[in-house]
Order: structure tokens, then sequence, then C-alpha cells
């Protein structure tokens, strides 16, 4: 964490790029500055890491990814559940840090079947428009 007088905290966040994901950026690293007020989704782009994202409200879950180390907060994520926590998933649309954080991207289909596993949308939905 970097210290700051007025402003919010300031947190280190470690975004992974899977290597199989079909992007330029696959496999690579970065480290970014995000504030407590801030979303990992707009930092990211900010620093020109342009990750996927629809909605951006917390709710297609297209943006999803998953905390390996740190804690992220949703306030203002409008889908978003206990269960997805626990597991470890994040809106990165809307996730803001709580602590230096390493998250790994592009973890929409996981969660997808995720939440068809537990009864949540929109993974049965998904599944069943094929
Ligand atoms: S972009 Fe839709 S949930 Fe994040």
């Amino acid at each position: 964490m970097m210290a700051t007088d007025d402003g919010p905290d300031i947190w280190t966040v470690t975004i992974t790029i899977p290597k199989d994901v079909d992007r330029d950026d696959a496999g690579r690293t970065f480290e970014i500055e995000v504030s407590a007020d801030e979303t990992i989704l707009a930092a990211a782009r900010r620093e020109g890491v342009w990750l996927p994202a629809d909605c951006q409200q917390g709710w297609c879950t297209t943006c999803a990814g998953r905390v390996v180390d740190g804690e992220v907060t949703h306030p203002h994520a409008r889908r978003y559940h206990d269960e997805d926590r626990e597991a470890g998933f994040a809106l990165l649309c809307t996730a803001r840090p709580r602590s230096d954080v390493t998250v790994v991207t592009d973890q929409y289909d996981e969660l997808l079947a995720f939440r068809a596993k537990h009864d949540r949308p929109p993974g049965n939905a998904k599944f069943n428009d094929d």
C-alpha cells in the first residue's frame, strides 16, 4: 500500500493474463497502482491494459477474474453473490482493492459454469441458449 495524506489508500494490483487467451497480452503480468475508490478495470485501462468487459455494472460477468491473493470489495456490483466471493471470483469492472491484490483475468467461462452449478444467473440461461 502507498500511504496518502488526503486521498484514498492506493494498492498494488498484479494482473495476470492467462496464456491461452486470444489477445496479444496473453501470458503477461502487469503491476498497476489502484486507489481504494477506483475499480481494477478502470485502473487497468488507464494504464493501457485492455481487459474484457461489457456492462461495467457488475452484472454480465464478462469481466470475471479470480483473486488469488488479497482482498477486493464490490459495493456497486449489481449481481455478485457471497459464493462468488468465497470461490475467489471477482467482477473486475466493479472490484475495488482493499489490500495489495493479485488477480487472474478472463474467468468468464469458469464463473459461468460456477454460477450454473449454483443455479445462479446468467449461468444456466447462457448454457441453455445453445
Ligand atoms: S463488465 Fe459486466 S459484470 Fe463486469
